[in-house]
């Protein structure tokens, strides 16, 4: 197997874009092969993620983003894994690199909804879930996970307080990132006076709409490294995994059962082990999910990642920094370039161009992006080189 790394990422900021989905993502694409010192020109295939295009009436954009690159002759397909789509096209980018069949990949995600009301927004993400069982009788995914939150206080005692310990922290966090949707510190008291979405989530227990496009290129450093411009990131592992996609087949709903086969997977195939990991960027769709991240990958034990979180174990000062970017909560969740956009700050953090939420050199850092309630996951680990 060959050495892959990850040579430049980089994204716009998420929020509301003017740019089209495929305008964003020629433009990221762009500044992250600056980033890395290479050109369209080095690319043998595009691994697009744009789950939502056709609500921009587009589909098969990975043509057009190459011809605005300038490389309408490289092959491209889109890989759709719902909010975990573009971390499934960085698996994929790092299959081919790994297995020889490509020296360079780029990776791109990109989603736009902003033209579209909360509903027409909330009925598109709803086609994620099981349609006939959860989305047709009306389950949302703030509804969804609001079930996986209630299952958690039920069987912990998980409170209210401690799951806005996630979102205080990630909103400051964000405050400090000039991608991020949200860049003002929340207090606990404006999650608690936040109004209730699907209880026991309230306003600042969920992401956002945000549009936005990240890129990621990931090259065989044999045949690129002399020509890098910044500092590379070893893929260590690059692992996906599956569960029963709705919640009412599953056993259990105080884990997303994908999360802790993916996080296995990692772990076996970088033989690292937890206590090695400087910092994460985890899919914290809701506050909920950031504790159940925490506690599937094995982080935490069961029940005690939210506790540990408002004691602020978890925040860029503390033991183990979650979420330093803000996460999708506060930097925003344009579901297709999620994944790619996790990538970014591990890259910026790698490269001390992280400002004020720099952490004091991180050398190994794991992403966790999932899809839908846990249909999918993919768990990558990253070392600096
Ligand atoms: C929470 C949610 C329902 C709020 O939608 P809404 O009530 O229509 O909110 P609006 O878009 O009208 O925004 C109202 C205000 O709240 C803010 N806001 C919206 N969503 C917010 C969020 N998630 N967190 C914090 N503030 C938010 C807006 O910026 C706006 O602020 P302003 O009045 O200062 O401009 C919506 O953001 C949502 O459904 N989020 C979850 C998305 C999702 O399911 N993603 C898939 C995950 S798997």
């Amino acid at each position: 197997m060959e050495k892959v790394w990850v040579a430049g990422a980089a994204m716009n900021r998420f929020g509301k874009m003017t740019d089209t989905g495929r305008e964003a993502a020629t433009k990221v694409a762009l500044d992250a092969l600056d980033r890395a010192g290479l050109e369209p020109k080095d690319i043998g295939y595009t691994f697009v993620s744009n789950a939502f295009g056709i609500a921009e009436k587009q589909a098969h954009v990975g043509p057009l983003i190459n011809t605005s690159l300038g490389i309408p002759e490289v092959p491209s397909c889109t890989i759709e894994s719902a909010c975990s789509s573009s971390s499934a096209a960085l698996h994929e980018a790092f299959v081919h690199v790994a297995g020889g069949f490509l020296d360079a990949a780029l990776v791109v995600g990109a989603e736009k909804l902003s033209h579209l009301d909360t509903l027409a927004s909330t009925s598109y993400f709803a086609m994620g879930a099981d349609y006939a069982y959860e989305s047709r009788n009306g389950a949302t995914f703030p509804g969804l996970y609001a079930t996986l939150a209630t299952a958690h206080m039920h069987r912990y005692g998980t409170k209210a307080e401690e799951l806005g310990a996630v979102a205080v922290k990630n909103h400051a966090n964000a405050a400090h990132n000039p991608h991020a949707h949200f860049q003002k510190p929340i207090t606990m008291e404006t999650y608690l006076g936040s109004a209730p979405v699907a209880w026991p989530l309230k306003l600042y227990d969920c992401c956002p709409f945000s549009d936005g496009a990240a890129a990621v290129v990931v090259v065989n450093p044999e045949k690129f490294r002399n020509r890098l411009k910044a500092v590379p990131a070893l893929i260590r592992a690059s692992a996906r995994s599956g569960s029963i996609a709705a919640l009412q087949d599953r056993t259990d709903l105080t884990g997303l059962p994908a999360s802790q086969l993916a996080a296995e997977k990692a772990f076996r195939q970088s033989k690292l082990e937890r206590k090695d990991i400087d910092f994460l960027e985890v899919h914290d769709c809701f506050t909920i999910a950031e504790i159940l991240a925490l506690e599937d990958m094995g982080f935490y034990p069961k029940g005690s990642a939210a506790r540990a979180t408002a004691e602020g174990e978890t925040a860029l000062g503390g033991k183990l920094p979650v979420n330093p970017s803000g996460g999708l909560k506060a930097k925003g969740h344009p579901v297709s370039a999620t994944g790619a956009g996790q990538v970014v700050e591990v890259f910026e953090q790698f490269n001390g161009m992280a400002g004020k939420r720099q952490l004091p050199g991180p050398s190994l850092a794991l992403t966790h992006n999932v899809g839908a309630t846990g249909g999918s996951c993919s768990v990558h680990i990253f070392e600096r080189v």
